[in-house]
């Protein structure tokens, strides 16, 4: 990724807690829902910057984390996000490709991230790889709310027609279900125009004018394709599963 890219995507992000469409209630309930306990270990695969890994840790006593991303810039953040509170000595974040990552632990995070292994059901096969007997993941996902368009399965491949499909998918792949909600149509406008602002608040500013032109691009780009294309199309579903 060159200079360029770099600055653009941390402008995309620079307004978000976490990259995926969720409010700080919502995620509180979800890490309820995965009941941590005191002194567990916890991996996040596809961590981004770990928000809610760090979240996690500051809820639970003497709980301790793996974030897991391939992204150095998200990584970093999430160091030093880390460090400002206090949690560098519980968590590690670490740069690896999903799919050859070994290691397990009593929860698992996994949002956003199944197109490492290729889709949702090889994902849902790989996370159970990853979680101790009795162990719980909080597994986010896509699902198409109504048929796609051939644009919008070439954007985001091919997910699962509904929640319950997913929910299907995973007691198939050995899960016992504890909890499924979906992101709401405020989520998702939040987190899409939150990716916006940090574009078009840096291109209002104007300097250096190049830079403030792609940001401009950028962002009417992505403005578009939500608009124009998966807003109310594409849904976002958590999942909270018991490993069987
Ligand atoms: C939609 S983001 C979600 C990030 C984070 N889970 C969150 O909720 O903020 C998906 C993340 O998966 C990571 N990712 C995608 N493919 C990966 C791979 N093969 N190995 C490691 N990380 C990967 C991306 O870099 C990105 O940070």
């Amino acid at each position: 990724m060159d200079d360029e890219e770099a600055k653009l995507r941390e402008l995309q992000y620079v307004n978000l807690a976490w990259n995926t469409p969720l409010t700080a209630d919502h995620a509180d309930r979800l890490l309820d829902h995965l009941d941590i306990r005191p002194k567990s270990r916890i991996l996040d695969l596809g961590c981004g910057w770990g928000e809610l890994l760090l979240r996690a840790l500051a809820k639970v006593p003497d709980s301790s984390g793996v974030g897991i991303d391939t992204d150095k810039l998200a990584l970093d953040r999430g160091r030093k996000n880390a460090a400002s509170r206090g949690l560098s000595g519980r968590v590690r974040f670490a740069s690896a490709n999903l799919p050859r990552v070994r290691s397990t632990a009593e929860r698992v995070i996994c949002i956003g991230a199944s197109h490492a292994w290729g889709g949702t059901e090889s994902a849902l096969r790989a996370v159970r790889r990853h979680l101790s007997p009795r162990g719980r993941i909080l597994f986010g996902d896509g699902f198409w709310i109504g048929p796609p368009s051939p644009q919008l399965v070439g954007m985001f491949g091919d997910l699962q027609p509904s929640l319950a499909d997913l929910v299907t998918h995973a007691t198939a792949a050995g899960f016992r279900p504890l909890f499924a909600d979906t992101a709401t149509d405020a989520e998702w406008d939040d987190f899409e125009w939150g990716t916006y602002r940090g574009l078009e608040e840096f291109a209002l500013d104007g300097r250096p004018a190049a830079l403030a032109s792609k940001a401009r691009e950028r962002a009417d780009l992505r403005r578009s394709e939500y608009l124009d294309g998966y807003r109310g199309r594409l849904g976002f579903a958590y999942l909270v599963l018991a490993s069987t």
